[in-house]
This record gives structure tokens, C-alpha cells and sequence, in this order.
């Protein structure tokens, strides 16, 4: 029997054997019959493939019985049997919602001794081409089964000769650094053990590019499966080249540390795994996720966002009650749509004047804010912009009341000194008391301050000398602090579902479509130099969409105020400056990209990404990328210079995409500085999309041009 999970172009077929084994048999594109998949030929039989167990293409690989091979999961019986046999029971699929849009595939198992059972489940998202992937696991047994490990997803590739893995790696300020290499026998796995930041270090998202490395030539060259875990926590990826050269992938909670004592009758939901498979391109494939997460992930993602003035660079922790006063009045002056209070607003016995003292005595403090918060919301109420404020409820500093009152409500081991990340320790959200303290601040928050129209809610701190001074079991710490975060975040959802929320950890140490079901966008990095961004913001591109990714312009690094602004309009603009130290010019053509952003933002937010030259490519003297709409009227073009070196520039036509072959484009450059004969204003009407895809155009980015805005829009003729 055979089990089709399909989308438009993609399939990834399960195979039930005679002895009821449920195998992978297939992923990639869809058949038009889907009978023939029947045909695919299988890996189980022994002796003429090798596979000694039979299940080195299980869809979820079961141990201790006769796997050879890494495990999906692996658990410990009531009565000490460390074995586990998973035999096809039944499978259903159903629309969600009454709506062929999404088809949920559930693919039920058991142990043919024990009453065990897992559940595979599989939403195939139609049209994005997502297939989203997630496990349940129950028992009956008459005592608790130890999980030792409980993956999410166990996928099987054997149709190519070769598989090139991208992932990207990193730490604070130098977030998602790509990195490529050739698959070969053994494991590659990625993971992390921060406990929270879970991808300062290594994201949880990657490309596979199959038989060949990433074509950085062309992006919608190549089949490129993308893959990401929706968890904000430890997680682990783990990519098998097995005897038979196939790529065996298995992702999921971290097994460190983290065996789940399951009690009979309770279910243990795994995260999802997400994927999309494309036969063009890392391009195609970002664009089905960007599409995916508007439409069905990220809050609000088909809506509007808040173009934001944030006071973190600005100020520091030195402000008062005058200072923000005036940012407030600049930020309308500047044209954003709301001013954001950042760190430092907060705490009286222990002031919050550094990152040492403070953190969570979240009162205002009475000399810098005398007339607390709502003074300062009606101050942007009556200049007419929005107010939004800093939070990073997870965490304590030791210096404050919080921890004083509440020693039990920190993440600390006996015996052991404390070890600060940032001077801070992070708050025990496997404890249900710390969760309803989270919620009620920021619940608080909103009720006392209706007007409040924004958070950025930022985790500074990894988890070290795990311990939870009321978890009954320790190994559940890493997974029930995730679980707890949800549960906080769910809560705030629902009572304050359209509120956006920035998240932000430290820069961008934690996104992930876990995180990102509650919040509206994230910071990727507290890197704003305008060179650096270019590579960081590339690479995020790959996982999320613009809509999301919250640039600001600031004053790091060397880059002229165009070129930083230019970078920042690529997804979500905002600023970090001070408005009141803009020269003349400067404060007149941030007015005017502000202006310039308002009209083009939804083509940026809702178009179709399409990545034309890799900043990443070698030898590459420029960056460039463009969005398009959807009926292909519209596009907005950016093109960066990179590199220094002499004659550096876009030296030939770049070819462009996406747009429409039989459509008339007029091609106008916007965002040009002020008086400056450098930005030679591109105004050229008629050109055909036929012409810019196939001959290209050349945005004449030199050493006095060093980045380039192009609209183009359809002419009607
Ligand atoms: C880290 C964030 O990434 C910054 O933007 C800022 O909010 C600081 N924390 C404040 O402490």
C-alpha cells in the first residue's frame, strides 16, 4: 500500500510492506498518476540492496529491536525493555477546514507487544509547497515510558548520487554565516544546547542541495530541498549518508539531557519539522516558504507593520523623561509610525542604568520616568505616533527584587556558583507560577496602558547549570521551558491576537517558525553595519520573509546613510538613531525614504523574492535582489557594492527575474541622495520583460554608486 503526501509539484510517498513496515519510498516531484508510485523500487529488500534491517528507510525509524542505523526515537518500556517495533495500524487524510488547501495525513503506529503508539502526521500545504511534519506518542503501559529520544520528522532521500548540505552558524553580531559541504558517510549533525538563543551558535534551518553544491549563480538553478525546525529550544538535525549512499534525515528536540518521562494516557507532542522541495532552486524554495509563513504562520502576515524609531543606539541606558520626550517628537518628525522605548526604562532599588542591576523589576524608574509610562504614550498620543516599549520577561539580573524574592523561580544548580550570560540568569518557565508572572507582566502592560501599540520582547541569556529547583524531573527542563514560553505566548495571543511583536534575543538568536507563530517579525542581528547586513539579511532571506525582518538603520559601521537605509528597505525599515544629529540633507532624504518606503513596502512585504547576485559568490563585487508582485505590475530592485577593490562595480547587465516576458517596463531609480551627481537618475520607458530577463540591465553600481534602488512598473502601452 502506498501513502501519497502530495502538494502541487511536490510528493513524498510512504510505503506500507507486507510485514506492515512503513518506509519512505520517495520524495520529490509529484507524479500525474499517483498509482505509479507503486513503482518506485524499494531499499528493504535485503539481499539485493543491503539493507541488512530493512528499515534504513523507515519514516520512523524505531530502536532497539533490529535498526542498524541512527533512530527517530528511542524509549525505555515499564518493565525495563529497551526495544521498540513501530507496524502500520491506519492512516487517514483529511482537508483542514472543509478546504483542499491543506491536507493533514495522519499515519497511525504501534508496537506489535506493547501498547505504544506513535503518530506520524503530515500538512501538506497545496500551493506553497511546504510540507509541514510533527509526531505524537502515546502509551497505555502500566507505568511511565522513558523517551529518551522523540524526533519529529525521519526522512529518507535516495534519488540523488550526491547531497550538499548549507547551514549556517554563527554567534552574536555575526549571525547565519553559510557554510557548504559535501555529505559523506557518517553523520553531520547540527544542533544546539543553549536552552534558549537556540540558534545563536547554529540555526535550525538549512538547505540540501542535491548532486551538486548550491548553484550561487543562479538561484533557481538546482533541486533544493529546505528545511527548518519549528523549536525555540535545543534541538538536533542529524543527516545520515547510509551504506547505501542515501541521506537518512532526522530532526527534532535535542535528546541531551532531556529524557521525557511520558505517563500512560498522556500524549507528547513533538515540534514540527518543515520542508519544501524545489526543482528550482534555493530561489523557488524561499519563495514557497516566504509564502507559506504569511499565509499560514507568522500573525498578521498578510497585513501591515509599523515602521519603527528605536531609541537602543541613541541613548543607551541614558535617558529620562525630556530625553524620550524629544525622540518621540523627532520620530514623528523622521515620519515612522511609532517610537520604542528600548532597555532601561525599569527598575528603582536596583535602577536598570546598566545591563548589571534591574533586569525584572519591571516598575518604571522614578527618576528617569517621574511620570511613568503613560506619560510618555500620551506624549506620542499628542505628537501623533504610536508608543511601543523593550521587555525581556525571561530573565532576572541577580541585583534586582525579582531574584531576591524569588530565588526558587531561577534556572541555577545546587552546589554550584552561579555562571551570568550578560549578568543574567533566566527564569524557570517549566514552573507554572514564573509562566503566570511572565503573562501577568506583560498582560499588565496592556491593561494599565491600552494605548501601548508595540513590544520588542528580547532573551539575552543562554541556560546554564540547568536545574529546576520545582521540576519533579530534571531532564525536563530543556523542553518544558519551551513548552512553558508557548504557553505564555499562547495566552497573550489570544487575549491580544493583533498587537505586533518584535522578537529579539540578543540580535537574532532565535528564530525559528516556532517563535514566529506568536510573533509579527524578529531582529536578526544587533549588526547594523550596512556591509555585514547585506550578507546577514541574504542569508536569512532563505528561511523568512521580509515582511518579517526588522532593519534598522543605525550609525554602524562606514556605509553612507543611503547605502544603510537602501539595505534596511529590504525588509522591514526602521531606525536607531538620533534623529536631532541628521545634517540638513540626511534628515530630508530619510523624510523622503520613508515616503518613498510607504508606497513601495507592499510590493517589498508581499512580493515574490527573486536573489539575482550572491554577495557569497566568489570574487563577487556586489549584491543584488529584487521583489515582485504578484501579477507582475511592480518591482522593487537593489543592488549593493561589496567589495572595494579598484573598477569593483555591477561591470555587465545583471539578468533580472520574475518579472512578466510579455509586459512593458518603465525602469526608474528612486531613493537617490540629495544633490548628488552620483545617482544619475535611470529613467528609461518601454522595455520589454522579455529584454530585462534575457539581456539584463546594468544598475551602474561603482565606487561613487555604491548601492542601487530600481523601480520598476508595467507601462501600459
Ligand atoms: C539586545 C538587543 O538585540 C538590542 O537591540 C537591545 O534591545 C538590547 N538587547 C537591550 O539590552
Amino acid at each position: 500500500m502506498h501513502i501519497p503526501i502530495e502538494t502541487e509539484d511536490t510528493a513524498l510517498v510512504i510505503r506500507v510492506n507486507q510485514n506492515r513496515d512503513p518506509l519512505l519510498v520517495y520524495i520529490g516531484k509529484r507524479l500525474c498518476n499517483s498509482t505509479e508510485y507503486a513503482s518506485i523500487p524499494s531499499f528493504d529488500a535485503k539481499q539485493r540492496n543491503g539493507d541488512y534491517s530493512g528499515q534504513y528507510s523507515a519514516a520512523y525509524t524505531p530502536s532497539g529491536t533490529r535498526n542498524l542505523l541512527e533512530p527517530a526515537i528511542q524509549v525505555i518500556h515499564a518493565d525495563g525493555n529497551p526495544s521498540l517495533d513501530l507496524k502500520y495500524v491506519s492512516h487517514k487524510q483529511d482537508m483542514v477546514n472543509g478546504s483542499s488547501a491543506i491536507i493533514l495525513t495522519k499515519i497511525q503506529l504501534k508496537d506489535p507487544v506493547y501498547p505504544f503508539e506513535v503518530i506520524l502526521y503530515y500538512k501538506a500545504y497545496y500551493k506553497e509547497n511546504v510540507i509541514e511534519q510533527w509526531t505524537s506518542i502515546r502509551h497505555t503501559e502500566t507505568d511511565v515510558v522513558r523517551l529518551q529520544k522523540y524526533s519529529s520528522a525521519n526522512l529518507y532521500l535516495s534519488s540523488a548520487h550526491s547531497y550538499y548540505l548549507t547551514h549556517f552558524h554563527g554567534d552574536w553580531a555575526k549571525e547565519l554565516k553559510p557554510e557548504e559541504m559535501l555529505l559523506t558517510a557518517g553523520i553531520k549533525v547540527l544542533d544546539t544546547k543553549l536552552g534558549t538563543r537556540a540558534d545563536l551558535f547554529q540555526a535550525p534551518s538549512f538547505l540540501l542541495s542535491m548532486n551538486q553544491p548550491i548553484d550561487k549563480d543562479n538561484d533557481d538553478h538546482g533541486e533544493v530541498l529546505i528545511g527548518t525546525l519549528a523549536w525555540s529550544g535545543n534541538y538536533q538535525i542529524q543527516f545520515e549518508i547510509d551504506p547505501l549512499n542515501n541521506l537518512r534525515l532526522i530532526a527534532g528536540i535535542n535528546p541531551y539531557a532531556s529524557e521525557y518521562i511520558l505517563a500512560p494516557d498522556t500524549e507528547f507532542v513533538t515540534p514540527s519539522f518543515l520542508f519544501t522541495y524545489s526543482y528550482h532552486g534555493s530561489g523557488m524554495a524561499s519563495r514557497n516558504l516566504h509564502r507559506w509563513a504569511r499565509k499560514f504562520r507568522i500573525p498578521q502576515g498578510e497585513d501591515t507593520r509599523l515602521t519603527v524609531l528605536n531609541n537602543w543606539e541613541a541613548t543607551f541606558f541614558d535617558f529620562n523623561e525630556n530625553t524620550l520626550a524629544a525622540l518621540i517628537k523627532d520620530g514623528k518628525k523622521l515620519g515612522v509610525d511609532l517610537f520604542l522605548l528600548d532597555d532601561g526604562w525599569f527598575g528603582n532599588k536596583y535602577p536598570r542604568n546598566d545591563d548589571r542591576a534591574g533586569l525584572g523589576d519591571w516598575q518604571e524608574n522614578v527618576l528617569k520616568l517621574p511620570h511613568g509610562i503613560g506619560y510618555l504614550i500620551k506624549e506620542a498620543e499628542v505628537t501623533g505616533i504610536k508608543f511601543g516599549i523593550w521587555l525581556e520577561p525571561e530573565m532576572v539580573n541577580p541585583k534586582s527584587e525579582l531574584y531576591e524574592n524569588h530565588p526558587d523561580w531561577v534556572i541555577k544548580a545546587p552546589n554550584r556558583p552561579e555562571y551570568y550570560y550578560r549578568n543574567q540568569l533566566v527564569l524557570d518557565l517549566s514552573n507554572k507560577a514564573v509562566q503566570d508572572f511572565v503573562y501577568g507582566l506583560v498582560d499588565r502592560m496592556f491593561t494599565e496602558h491600552p494605548m501601548l501599540a508595540y513590544i520588542k520582547w528580547d532573551c539575552n541569556a543562554v541556560i546554564y547549570n540547568a536545574y529546576s529547583s520545582t521540576n519533579p524531573h530534571q531532564s525536563h527542563l530543556y523542553v518544558d521551558y519551551v513548552h512553558g514560553l508557548y504557553n505564555v505566548l499562547d495566552r497573550l495571543r489570544r487575549k491580544y491576537p493583533t498587537v505586533p511583536i518584535m522578537l529579539c534575543s540578543g540580535g537574532g538568536g532565535r528564530v525559528d517558525y516556532g517563535a514566529l507563530q506568536y510573533f509579527t517579525e524578529f531582529w536578526p542581528s544587533d549588526n547594523t553595519d550596512g556591509i555585514e547586513r547585506v550578507f546577514i539579511q541574504w542569508s536569512y532571506s532563505f528561511f523568512f520573509p521580509a515582511i518579517a525582518t526588522c532593519n534598522h538603520v543605525t550609525d554602524w559601521g562606514k556605509q553612507s546613510l543611503k547605502f544603510r537605509t537602501d539595505v534596511a528597505m529590504m525588509g522591514k525599515l526602521g531606525y536607531d538613531i538620533v534623529v536631532s544629529k541628521l545634517d540638513e540633507h540626511e534628515l530630508s532624504f530619510s523624510q523622503e525614504s520613508l515616503r518613498i518606503y510607504n508606497r513601495i513596502k507592499h510590493i517589498i512585504w508581499y512580493g515574490d523574492l527573486f536573489r539575482l547576485v550572491s554577495p557569497y559568490r566568489s570574487g563577487s563585487d556586489i549584491a543584488s535582489l529584487m521583489y515582485v508582485n504578484e501579477n507582475q505590475s511592480q518591482a522593487i530592485w537593489f543592488t549593493y557594492l561589496i567589495n572595494n577593490r579598484y573598477r569593483a562595480g555591477s561591470n555587465r547587465p545583471i539578468l533580472l527575474k520574475g518579472l512578466d516576458p510579455t509586459k512593458t517596463y518603465k525602469i526608474q531609480e528612486i531613493n537617490i541622495y540629495p544633490d548628488t551627481n552620483n545617482s544619475t537618475i535611470i529613467n528609461e520607458n518601454n522595455v520589454s520583460g522579455d529584454y530585462l530577463l534575457t539581456c539584463g540591465f546594468n544598475p551602474m553600481v561603482d565606487d561613487k554608486r555604491k548601492s542601487v534602488v530600481i523601480e520598476l512598473t508595467e507601462q501600459s502601452l
